[in-house]
């Protein structure tokens, strides 16, 4: 069975402890983006928010940093209490920033954009817990699925298996009922959804329908 992790991009941000209470009994971590104007097109959070969203929640915090210098902000996602941060391996060798987050006790994620090829995290994979697969360009909730990530999903889910590795795939953007289960058909175990859970009147209710249209209910 995977995983559902609701992003907080698509909350009421005026109501977020609230806003995160509606999916905790359901959801298995909560995904923050944080998005600094320059590596995406948008400015979204940052450490204020996780350090104050941490007292209010057990959740797991898994913070997407979508932002050109994430080494300068570990710590203080860190201090924070993000449970686990991913960085971009656009940026390039991301190896100093794992480092870093192992050094600070935080769990370590990799993510890819959608027109990055899989050869580029491949080097990372018996360093990383997360690797996370955008199938939407990142700066946006709300955009289309991109179908093409489903074969680098497949194609990492046959290595990660293959080496016996513990790394966990992540995949988010554009995920609903119809695409989860193609998701998690190519491997995924870990579901981002923001407008497919926030987006609906009873959150609890769509989370757990992402999840039985991804895994079924047993
Ligand atoms: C996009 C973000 C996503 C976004 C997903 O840049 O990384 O996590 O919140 O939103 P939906 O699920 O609405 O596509
Ligand atoms: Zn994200």
């Amino acid at each position: 069975m995977g995983k559902i992790a609701p992003s907080i991009l698509a909350c009421d941000f005026s109501e977020l402890a609230a806003e995160v209470e509606t999916v905790t009994a359901d959801a298995d971590l909560l995904h923050v983006d944080v998005m600094d104007g320059h590596f995406v097109p948008n400015l979204s959070i940052g450490a204020p928010v996780v350090k104050s969203l941490r007292p209010r929640t057990d959740m797991y915090l898994d913070c997407h940093l979508m932002i050109d210098n994430p080494g300068d902000l570990l710590d203080d996602f860190a201090a924070a209490g993000a449970d686990s941060c991913t960085v971009h391996v656009e940026l390039g060798d991301p190896r100093p920033l794992f480092d870093r987050m192992r050094k600070h006790g935080m769990r370590v994620g990799l993510v890819l954009n959608p027109e990055t090829r899989l050869d580029a995290v491949v080097p990372y994979l018996e360093e990383i817990d997360i690797l996370l697969f955008m199938s939407v360009h990142p700066g946006f909730g709300g955009q289309a699925f991109l179908p093409d990530v489903l074969d680098k999903l497949r194609a990492a889910r046959t290595i990660v298996d293959e080496r016996g590795l513990a790394v966990e795939l992540e995949i988010d953007g554009g995920i609903n009922l119809d695409t989860a289960p193609l998701a998690a058909a190519a491997g995924a175990d870990i579901l981002v959804a923001g407008s497919a859970i926030f987006g609906q009147p009873d959150r609890g209710a769509a989370t757990r329908a992402i999840r039985e249209a991804a895994w079924g209910t047993a």
